[in-house]
């Protein structure tokens, strides 16, 4: 029997609730397949008896389960190249940006999937550090779904996800070539030095992460409905340093949502300014 209508209503108002994430009408063909994928991985029947799991028993793992899939986790090396160039010329190589810091940077990447944002920004970072003496940084590694956090820690990166974004040079001075299974690779440990990694849902709390210079949230509001949109903005904006910046997504905007950013194009990128006395 598939589900009916009422149930995968139900059961989106369950996602929704926990993560955020919206389904649409249009899109509950896309839950169910997901629910039939969770049914299957658990060994729970089929996707009815998962909603029966899911309203009488309430088992936080199914549940889990269920939330990890409903994310998506497309990501990608140095994704929307753009914005690391910026990072890199614009703000790193620039002594109003990174001298007034004392020479410490720290970058969150919220949201991060199974890592390669956050491995790019160590890339950079490290490169920035070797630079100069006395220069530090840290890139706390969040998101909501424990499944991609563990990649992302263990920093292991099949053929296919390091030739989506890495340079051949990259790739030979920061990963070695799995022995155990040569079709992966592992990034370095000097590369994790300075690297946390902690699962934080958006939309709960995280008061005692500290405070960033940049945050990169990006291509997970897309997901959020306006008002969970400006919840996460204004709670991001208190962990964001004074004149610190957040990113976003290429296809997502502050625009309508938040008037204590300012936009700044640097090269080829956004990036949003916090304006300190708002
Ligand atoms: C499309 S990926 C983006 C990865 C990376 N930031 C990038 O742009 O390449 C979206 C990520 O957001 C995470 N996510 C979705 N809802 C979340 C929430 N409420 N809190 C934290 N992470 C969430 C998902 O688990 C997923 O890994």
């Amino acid at each position: 029997m598939t589900l009916t209508k009422e149930m995968l209503e139900y059961v989106a108002l369950m996602v929704e609730r926990s993560l955020g994430i919206q389904y649409t009408k249009e899109n509950h063909y896309q839950l169910e397949k997901r629910m039939n994928e969770v049914a299957a991985a658990t060994g729970i029947g089929g996707a009815e008896a998962l909603f029966q799991t899911l309203r009488d028993k309430r088992d936080p793992t199914v549940m889990e389960a269920l939330l990890n899939a409903s994310t998506n986790n497309e990501t990608s090396f140095f994704r929307d190249r753009g914005v690391f160039e910026a990072l890199h010329s614009e703000l790193l190589e620039n002594p109003e940006f990174s001298g007034n810091k004392n020479n410490f940077i720290r970058i969150w990447s919220a949201a991060s999937s199974t890592g390669q944002e956050a491995y790019s920004l160590a890339i950079l970072l490290r490169q920035w550090q070797l630079q100069k003496p006395g220069r530090n940084y840290e890139i706390l590694v969040t998101d909501y779904s424990s499944r991609v956090l563990e990649q992302a820690k263990a920093g292991k990166f099949s053929d296919l996800e390091v030739q989506r974004g890495l340079t051949a040079e990259q790739l030979k001075s920061y990963f070695d070539q799995s022995a155990a299974d040569p079709r992966y690779w592992l990034v370095r440990p000097e590369l994790k030095s300075q690297m946390t990694f902690r699962k934080i849902n958006l939309l709960e709390d995280w008061n005692d992460i500290g405070s960033f210079n940049i945050v990169f949230c990006r291509n997970v509001l897309i997901y959020q409905s306006v008002e969970n949109k400006k919840k996460i903005i204004s709670r991001l904006y208190n962990t964001i340093q004074p004149a610190g910046y957040v990113v976003l997504g290429a296809a997502e905007t502050l625009i309508g949502l938040a008037e204590n950013f300012e936009i700044r194009h640097l090269g080829r990128a956004v990036y949003y300014q916090k304006i300190a006395k708002y």
